[in-house]
């Protein structure tokens, strides 16, 4: 199956100076350990951004001098990534950033969203077009933490949507 995960403030931020807007210790544990085991789809900048990628990670980019860490592929175009990604028999999970959701959602059966209940400044957005407001929520679960850079509380929506027809990659 073909999965997206990701996070987004109240105000559709996703992303701050190639990093996530907020800090958030217990959003970020729930990603990695939804995400354990799969086979991922990468944009080149949030590759980039991460201090650890795990093997079975596919990286979207045109670039010609990119290095890629062990067990990391390049791939040039989503559909040849979301190929890749599910001959290895995992579970795929599409992780961003926004150009990447923008380009693979179509192939999503599943986005597992956390709408964080506030807004933040940053400089890329979730993009407006995934219509998941009419896809059919499959789970919800509320949660308050601690949001480390303000020291306040915030409210995380973990909810799980469920694609009606995702695109086949045949
Ligand atoms: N909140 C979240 O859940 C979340 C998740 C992930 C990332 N983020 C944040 O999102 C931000 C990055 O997002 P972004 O949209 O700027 O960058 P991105 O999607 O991570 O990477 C963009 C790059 O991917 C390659 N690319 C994108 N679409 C392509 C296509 N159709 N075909 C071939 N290559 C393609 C290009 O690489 P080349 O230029 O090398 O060709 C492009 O410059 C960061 O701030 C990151 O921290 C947030």
């Amino acid at each position: 199956m073909i999965a997206a995960i990701g996070a987004v403030a109240a105000n559709g931020m996703l992303g701050l100076n190639n990093w996530l807007p907020w800090d958030i210790p217990e959003e970020l544990a729930y990603f990695e350990r939804m995400v354990e085991g799969a086979a991922l789809l990468i944009g080149r900048a949030t590759y980039e951004s991460m201090d650890v990628v795990p093997e079975d990670s596919f990286v979207i980019s045109h670039r010609t001098d990119l290095v890629m860490r062990p067990g990391c592929r390049q791939v040039e175009d989503v559909e040849s990534g979301l190929r890749s990604a599910l001959a290895t028999g995992k579970p795929v999970f599409v992780i961003g950033g926004a150009s990447i959701y923008a380009a693979a959602w179509p192939y999503c059966e599943r986005f597992y969203l956390t709408r964080i209940e506030r807004d933040f400044a940053g400089d890329t957005l979730f993009p407006a077009e995934i219509p998941l407001a009419e896809w059919p929520v499959l789970a919800e679960r509320t949660q308050s933490y601690l949001e480390k850079k303000s020291g306040e509380r915030v409210l995380c929506r973990f909810i799980e949507y469920k694609q009606p027809s995702p695109r086949s990659l045949a």
